[in-house]
């Protein structure tokens, strides 16, 4: 009975920040990324209320791919769009200064490119996703399977406990990697490093390109973090 209430009080703020972020679609002909995970699902399901203001919408998923074609969007090729106006995406970690993690749901390569591509990134999560400092959620590392236990031997090597996700395949075909106790003081190299080991697809943390604004919702309303 708790555990249920805990779940609708998130969910509750997670369809509020949603909403909040709504109004960062203001300019007609605007070309739109959307993420992927259980916070974008709700800014999808209110997306047609501004349709009238997206030229192009590119997703990082198939997941959030066929939800917004449910809604009646076309979903163009990132190749096809160029560069997006704004890229909207939730986030399993936010330090300060909109430094995340994410990736808890395997799409961080497609979201890391969608972030990189997009003039604006706008994070939306709810307040339980706000820390000091970023690795107590396991660090998401996609790889391709063949570099699975060398990257695995890596993470070990910098102090980290790599487990294989089980049963999951990334939309682009290889496999995850989550990393327990890693002590992410230089989000920056790390995400860095990491990228560096031949066989990493790429990592979720997102510092050397983090967000530009994070909307955070708690029970008193959204507060906004710019970078
Ligand atoms: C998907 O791969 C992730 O990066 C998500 O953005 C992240 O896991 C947040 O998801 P929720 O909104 O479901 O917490």
């Amino acid at each position: 009975m708790t555990r249920k209430l805990d779940k609708e009080t998130q969910d509750a703020l997670k369809k509020k920040v949603a909403e909040a972020a709504l109004e960062y679609i203001n300019l007609p002909r605007m070309r739109v990324g959307i993420g992927t995970g259980s916070t974008v699902n709700f800014l999808i399901d209110l997306l047609p209320r501004v349709a009238e203001r997206i030229d192009a919408v590119v997703s990082s998923s198939e997941a959030s791919t066929r939800r917004l074609e449910k809604h009646g969007f076309k979903v163009s090729e990132l190749s096809e769009v160029g560069d997006l106006d704004i890229y909207i995406d939730g986030a399993d970690e936010c330090d300060p200064h909109n430094r995340l993690i994410k990736g808890g749901g395997g799409a961080l390569t497609r979201e890391k490119i969608i972030a990189w591509a997009s003039d604006k990134f706008v994070c939306i999560v709810d307040e339980s996703k706000m820390v000091d400092v970023l690795g107590d959620f396991p660090l998401p590392v996609e790889v391709l399977p063949m570099a699975r236990s060398f990257v695995a031997r890596k993470m070990v090597a910098a102090g980290g406990m790599p487990e294989y996700r089980q049963d999951f395949v990334t939309d682009n075909g290889c496999q995850i990697l989550d990393v327990h106790n890693l002590k992410i003081l230089d989000p920056v190299a790390l995400e860095s490093d990491i990228n560096q080991i031949p066989g990493v697809i790429t990592n979720g943390l997102f510092a050397l390109r983090g967000a530009d604004v994070t909307l955070i919702a708690t029970p008193d309303g959204v507060r906004v973090q710019e970078s």
